[in-house]
């Protein structure tokens, strides 16, 4: 079974993933953290952010895969080309980057290809943009997940300050997410939208447990 979870950032959709997971015993899959891994290892190589064939050559060629941590079943840690990134992809370096790599065809069809062959491999709760619309369309449970944009920049400042990565600036944290959140809407491939079968859930007026409680009925129904 697929669950997909899509929606802008900071809605809330690692959490909820996560939780659900624990809580029907799947594993899941963060499809965000492919396309920071590989606007990380563009920057790197000094690949320029608008050049679709080398950033295409990346992300076919080098590995991302995810790891574990002692005590915890679900991943937590991030691979590209075997080298550990799962701090590194968090940066605001990272965060002003990752839109404009994942806007190109060549990238993204790299990426959708490795994440059908992961969730092919059994039960997954699958957090992304184009889940329920592009790389799962046939998915089980289909969830867009929103809040509004104070809440998603506050949610975001505070998850920056607990693993003391990323900017810890309000105003920048609030115009980064308002960017990529129009960048990813307005570009032509796959854009940030909800699937017409998904099922609206807004974390500014339900809690995260309210929220993981509903995704699970969905799931159990
Ligand atoms: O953590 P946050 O919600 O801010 O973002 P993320 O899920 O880590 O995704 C980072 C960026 O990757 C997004 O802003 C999108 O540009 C891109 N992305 C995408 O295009 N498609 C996905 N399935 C997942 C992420």
């Amino acid at each position: 079974m697929i669950i997909a979870i899509d929606g802008p950032s900071g809605a809330g959709k690692s959490t909820v993933s996560k939780a659900v997971a624990r809580k029907l015993g799947f594993s899941c899959l963060d499809t965000g953290a492919m396309y920071r891994s590989i606007a990380w290892f563009a920057l790197r190589e000094g690949v320029e952010l608008s050049d679709a064939a080398s950033l295409g050559v990346i992300a076919r060629a080098k590995e991302i895969s995810f790891g574990l941590t002692p005590g915890d079943p679900l991943p937590s840690k991030v691979y590209i080309d075997g080298i550990d990134v799962t701090r590194d992809i968090r940066t605001a370096r990272i965060d002003k980057a990752v839109s404009a790599v994942a806007a190109h065809p060549s990238v993204r069809e790299a990426l959708v290809m490795q994440q059908q062959r992961i969730g092919a491999n059994g039960n997954y709760v699958v957090e992304g943009r184009d889940i329920g619309t592009a790389v799962f369309p046939h998915a089980e449970v289909k969830v867009f997940l929103t809040a509004s944009d104070e809440q998603r920049a506050l949610r975001r400042l505070r998850q920056n300050k607990r693993r003391g990565i990323g900017s810890t600036d309000y105003e920048e944290v609030l115009s980064d997410i308002k960017a990529r959140d129009r960048f990813d809407s307005s570009r032509a491939a796959s854009p940030l939208k909800p699937a017409e079968d998904a099922v609206l859930l807004d974390s500014s007026t339900l809690s995260i447990d309210e929220v993981v409680g509903s995704i699970c009925d969905l799931a159990q129904e």
